[in-house]
């Protein structure tokens, strides 16, 4: 009996609801994780609200934690009681005192990271690192794009890019939120809410624009988002905080310069387990390493603005299925 945040409908923040729940035994490939730490994610506004659909009602929320696997089902092979993991795309249901899900999906947690550290930097982590090494390879020198850079992915982002000596310009809505962008390696904040972002991007890179924009906002910034492109540049519309985007017209594209588009998601770039362990062991090394460490900032290990997580605690009430 664990306690467990459930939804029975979409909605506002009041359809979360503490539950408590039974775990099964884990089945073939399983794994039972009792979590010391979950992460909150914006993605889990999108399921909450019904923007991203639930398979069933009522369902857990949630994808990502950490904790220590208590027992496997058989099968498992890789993972055994007593390790340490971590996860940051795992089937719904992270926010819970323990869980069970497929083994293949956790992977084991270096033990220089604590838990918090864990839960709070899968997703986010490892999602920066399919974006700037793999969706689009950022390289030494150049300058790119960033909205949300003093959020979760954000902050992640500017740190890695920065130790990648490539220079972040990055939207945010407030001049604390740029102050907290720059101390981690953001080396153009802008407000958006002050600024016209498309016109400082355009006289910092004295006209050319950028090779790359790393769009999560939708709606309210994609259009502007295509004006700061160089030729043949690369916009990556990874999120919707303000609303999807609408469809649009392809010969947009050519007119603004024989633009290129993708609209990726974590879940493709680590649906292969050698593909989830290769990001992840990238993610620890730059963690473990401290690269993203700049004069004025912290490692990522040790982030200024810690996140939100929930403990483990025993179940009193009776069980429900979540
Ligand atoms: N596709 C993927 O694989 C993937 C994976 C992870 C995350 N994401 C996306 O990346 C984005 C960042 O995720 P996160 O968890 O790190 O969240 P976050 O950046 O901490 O929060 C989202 C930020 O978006 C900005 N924003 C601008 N307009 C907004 C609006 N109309 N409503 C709400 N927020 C608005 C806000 O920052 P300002 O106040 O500074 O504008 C807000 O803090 C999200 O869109 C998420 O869905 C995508």
């Amino acid at each position: 009996m664990v306690k467990a945040i459930c939804i029975s409908q979409p909605g506002g923040p009041e359809v979360l609801r503490m539950n408590n729940v039974s775990l099964p035994e884990p089945g073939p490939g399983e794994a039972l994780v009792r979590h010391h730490a979950v992460g909150l994610n914006y993605v889990d506004v999108y399921y909450r609200i019904g923007l991203y659909k639930q398979p069933s009602y009522p369902c857990g929320i949630g994808f990502e934690g950490a904790g220590i696997v208590e027992k496997v089902g058989p099968k498992v092979k890789e993972i055994k009681p007593g390790d340490r993991v971590a996860y940051g795309q795992s089937p719904l249901g992270a926010y819970a005192e323990a869980r069970v899900m497929p083994a293949e999906r956790l992977v084991k947690l270096p033990k220089e990271i604590d838990f918090k550290t864990g839960a709070a930097m899968m997703l986010q982590g490892m999602t920066v690192q399919y974006l700037i090494r793999r969706t689009y390879r950022i390289k030494k020198g150049e300058t790119i794009l960033l909205h949300a850079a003093a959020g979760g992915v954000g902050l992640i982002l500017c740190q890695w890019a920065k130790s990648l000596g490539v220079n972040v310009i990055g939207t945010v809505g407030s001049d604390e939120k740029a102050k907290l962008a720059k101390a981690h390696g953001c080396k153009h904040p802008i407000v958006y809410t002050r600024d016209d972002f498309v016109a400082v991007v355009k006289k910092i890179t004295k006209g050319a624009g950028v090779p790359v924009v790393y769009d999560s906002i939708g709606k309210d910034t994609f259009e502007r988002s295509l004006n700061c492109l160089s030729p043949r540049g690369l916009m990556v519309t990874f999120g919707n905080a303000s609303g999807p985007v609408p469809p649009f017209e392809l010969g947009t594209l050519a007119a603004k310069g024989s633009l290129y588009i993708t609209r990726p998601t974590l879940g493709t770039y680590v649906a292969k387990h050698a593909d989830l362990l290769a990001t992840a062991r990238d993610l620890f090394s730059v963690v473990r390493s401290g690269r993203s460490r700049s004069a004025s900032t912290r490692p990522i290990r040790s982030r200024k603005r810690p996140r939100r997580t929930a403990t483990s605690r025993r179940a009193k009430r009776p069980a429900r299925r979540c």
